[in-house]
């Protein structure tokens, strides 16, 4: 999808669909005064309320786009970032519906709309356009189409354009967040269709492929690590719980350096799961097929490191991207083994299936050892307990700094991707002892979540700005959870948002 930018009005533009968006606060003064324009009366459209992401398409419009198709597309209020973002999210779809080639948005009046909202105008454009391709993504790409009458009907077809039209002046700060809103949506749908495809279509070996390809594209460096490099390393957790597998795993480094000298260094640590079958302690069958997408985590660190690059932040940020699937065989690691991590500490199996945790100790280790950062997040699909505790929309947020715990909720609310920040108290690490080891990898039933950030904890190293997200809950939805299935590269927009604060 191609954003641009244009000084017109919209009645001026040639487009297959033209959206008016109004809040309901000012449906009342404004929507008259627009619609007269298109030889609409209000009182046609009286069943409009203006509610969040709510659409109404009138057709046979006197004057504007050719198709004389026009779209009310209510804002609620019209004070909460959250409405301009469902209102986006659902014109897209519905104009995907409607096979919109080209897709037009009045955005005169977005100064006084955004600041009914706090917002300044490029940040709102920037949340606008974000949305549109949320709602406007799709994943169809294995669809042969064979079985449908028409081949057509299976595939849609993508929205070309979008345009925003609005006055002179304001028009360079619509098209500064246009084009925030287009790197960070679509390096956002980049991730999704990572998180969607399925096991058998992306190993350990594809993934890092992809991190490669970006790095190429958008220039900046990846390194992979092979087996024969993580064995020489000694990075026990990856290696142990790749010993079910098939396929090789993979450690990928993407180090994306700025122009000037960066303000800080950041790394992004993100838990590249391809498939988790649980391993030896088995997943039951119900459901299972959803763990291709224990991947989520590394794939949103794939997509902010891109994002960077492309939106040429002042920081040095360095993604970690440990890799394999997590599988049974007569070769797998089993229930109590014992083995020895990168940092030499020793961890006792209690259940192969806590193994996101074992893969990122040694990413985590071995990014603060190497790279020194200022910062460290991970991101990782890590326990079902935290969906108990948080539910699917939010994810879990760990930290050991106030400011940087801080950061990260408020660049949730603005973003839409919701993090609500749990305990690292010290009386949880009585659930993680091992009478054997070091540590064990599993912590009983309660405040799952809980013991398996405070594991993460121990493979720091003492670093003081750490912070973990458990993504478990939002960065999949299953089948019965709305509209748009499947992977939401939930995390991208998050860490930009975080990043920019930053610069
Ligand atoms: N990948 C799963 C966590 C998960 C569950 C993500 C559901 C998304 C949806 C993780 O590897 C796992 O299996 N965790 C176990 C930990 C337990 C064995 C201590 C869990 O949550 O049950
Ligand atoms: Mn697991
Ligand atoms: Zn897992």
């Amino acid at each position: 999808m191609k954003v641009t930018v244009k000084t017109c009005g919209l009645d001026n533009v040639d487009a297959d669909l033209l959206v008016l968006p109004f809040s309901s606060r000012e449906l009342k003064s404004e929507a008259d005064k627009k619609l007269s324009g298109f030889g609409i009366e209000l009182v046609a459209v009286k069943d409009f309320k203006a509610d969040a992401g709510e659409v109404v398409v009138l057709y046979g419009c006197s004057s504007g786009s050719s198709s004389g198709r026009i779209a009310l597309l209510g804002l609620g209020e019209g004070k909460s970032v959250d409405d301009w973002r469902k209102a986006s999210l659902s014109i897209a779809s519905k104009a995907l519906d409607l096979k919109v080639e080209k897709l037009a948005a009045d955005f005169s009046r977005i100064p006084v709309l955004a600041e009914a909202t706090g917002q300044d105008i490029s940040s709102l454009t920037s949340t606008f356009v974000q949305g549109c391709y949320t709602g406007s993504y799709r994943f169809d790409r294995l669809k042969s189409g064979k079985l449908d009458k028409k081949k057509s009907e299976c595939k849609v077809k993508e929205i070309e354009e979008l345009i925003l039209c609005s006055e002179e002046g304001i028009s360079e700060e619509i098209g500064k967040g246009a084009e925030i809103g287009r790197i960070v949506g679509s390096c956002r749908n980049m991730a999704r269709d990572l998180v969607n495809l399925p096991g058998n279509m992306l190993q350990a070996e594809d993934l890092a492929k992809a991190a490669k390809e970006s790095g190429k594209k958008y220039g900046y460096s990846v390194t992979v690590l092979q087996k024969k490099e993580i064995e020489a390393l000694g990075m026990g957790g990856l290696l142990s719980v790749n010993k079910g597998s098939f396929f090789p795993p993979t450690f990928t480094i993407l180090d994306y350096k700025p122009k000037g000298k960066g303000k800080l260094t950041v790394a992004l640590v993100g838990k590249g799961i391809t498939f988790d079958s649980g391993g030896i302690s088995l997943k039951p069958a119900e459901g299972m097929g959803e763990m291709k997408s224990d991947m989520s985590g590394a794939a949103s660190v794939l997509g902010a490191i891109e994002a960077a690059a492309r939106l040429e932040l002042p920081l040095h940020v360095i993604g970690f991207i440990p890799s394999t699937d997590n599988m049974p065989s007569g070769t797998a690691m089993k229930p109590g083994d014992v083995i020895t991590t990168y940092s030499g500490i020793t961890v006792e199996v209690g259940n192969t299936d806590a193994e996101g945790r074992l893969i990122l100790a040694d990413a985590l280790t071995y990014a603060k050892e190497k790279y020194k950062p200022d910062v460290i997040i991970d991101l990782a699909t890590l326990t079902g307990a935290c969906i108990v505790a948080l539910g699917n929309a939010v994810a879990g947020l760990f930290s050991n700094d106030d400011k940087l715990a801080e950061d990260i909720f408020m660049a949730g609310e603005l973003t839409g991707e919701k993090v609500w920040r749990m305990p690292l108290w010290a009386l949880y690490d009585e659930q993680i002892k091992s009478d054997i080891a070091d540590v064990n990898n599993t912590g009983g039933r309660g405040a799952g979540s809980v013991t398996a950030a405070k594991f993460l904890e121990k493979f720091i190293d003492g670093h003081k700005k750490w912070a973990h997200i458990d993504i478990a809950g939002p960065a999949f939805n299953a089948k019965s959870a709305g509209k748009i299935t499947g992977g939401t590269g939930f995390g991208v927009s998050l860490l930009i948002e975080v990043m920019k604060k930053w610069c």
